[in-house]
């Protein structure tokens, strides 16, 4: 990826209007992990797009957006330095982040980029996305962002994801009781068998996984990133299978089952 340069006027202008930092472009020390973090999802989010066509405007959907940061900055990254056509369509639920979003956009000046007050799942595409993503969706929200980019089809999804409260509260009985005693250890697994049963669920629907830590922990504990993509390899033939192991030793499912309606 070509470099952001940080120290490019329009890009510090874009921090201030969208919260980043203050009016003289000085990132806020309590930014900057943010800003980590963002860089490196925009990577990942960059490898993805260069693998897709030049011709055609790629639609990108940021679900569980908040302010947009991240949406932000990869469509400066995209339009201005990579040169693409690109459209940004941005979800959350929450009537004020979706209102600072849009306010920030029309001082920007920008048309590419469409914020909707919604719940993830409600919302109904008028053009196909290529990239379904999102970065710290709250626990169910993850779930819904990998259902809404099987449901329509993207070519990549990526998710990071953060609480995982429905299968935390879940899971009580099973064999590994003595580890999950403790509550750090019982966070960690957790985390674990959510996202494993989510890439289960992604194979089963011929999508290609890997997961790994796109960004340092001291950045954020939450820096697992599973990111698929449709067709990329060998499907896994026994994905529900092992899907259904894990459901018999641990009594749980995260919610992209009954999304996807594959229920067991
Ligand atoms: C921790 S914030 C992350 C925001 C942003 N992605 C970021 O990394 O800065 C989680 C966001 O998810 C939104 N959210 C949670 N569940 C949602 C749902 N089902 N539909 C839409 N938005 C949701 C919340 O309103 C909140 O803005």
């Amino acid at each position: 990826m070509k470099n952001i340069n940080l120290e490019t006027n329009e890009l510090e202008y874009i921090f201030s209007v969208i919260g980043l930092s203050n009016k003289n472009g000085k990132n806020y020390r309590q930014r900057l992990k943010k800003n980590e973090q963002i860089y490196n999802y925009l990577l990942h989010l960059n490898k993805a797009v260069d693998r897709l066509s030049r011709k055609r405007e790629i639609v990108l959907v940021d679900c569980a957006c908040g302010k947009s940061y991240l949406a932000f900055i990869a469509n400066y990254y995209f339009t201005k330095i990579a040169r693409r056509k690109i459209k940004f369509v941005c979800i959350d639920y929450d009537e004020y982040v979706i209102t600072a979003s849009r306010a920030a956009a029309e001082k920007l000046k920008l048309n590419n980029m469409e914020f909707i007050c919604d719940d993830i799942f409600n919302v109904k595409f008028q053009v196909k996305p290529d990239i379904v993503y999102s970065l710290h969706a709250c626990d169910t929200a993850t779930d819904m962002t990998i259902a809404k980019g099987i449901l329509e089809d993207a070519k990549y999804i990526m998710t990071v994801s953060c609480c995982q409260h429905t299968v935390r509260n879940k899971i009580k009985k099973h064999p590994l009781t003595s580890i999950t005693k403790h509550g750090v250890y019982k966070e960690r697994l957790v985390d674990m068998i959510a996202d494993s049963m989510r890439t289960l669920l992604l194979e089963s629907k011929g999508y290609k996984v890997n997961v790994f830590e796109y960004v340092s922990s001291s950045k954020t504990p939450k820096n697992v990133m599973v990111r698929a993509v449709k067709g990329g390899g060998l499907a896994n033939k026994n994905s529900i299978k092992d899907y259904k192991k894990l459901h018999n030793i641990f009594n749980v499912q995260p919610k992209l089952g009954d999304y996807i309606r594959e229920n067991l």
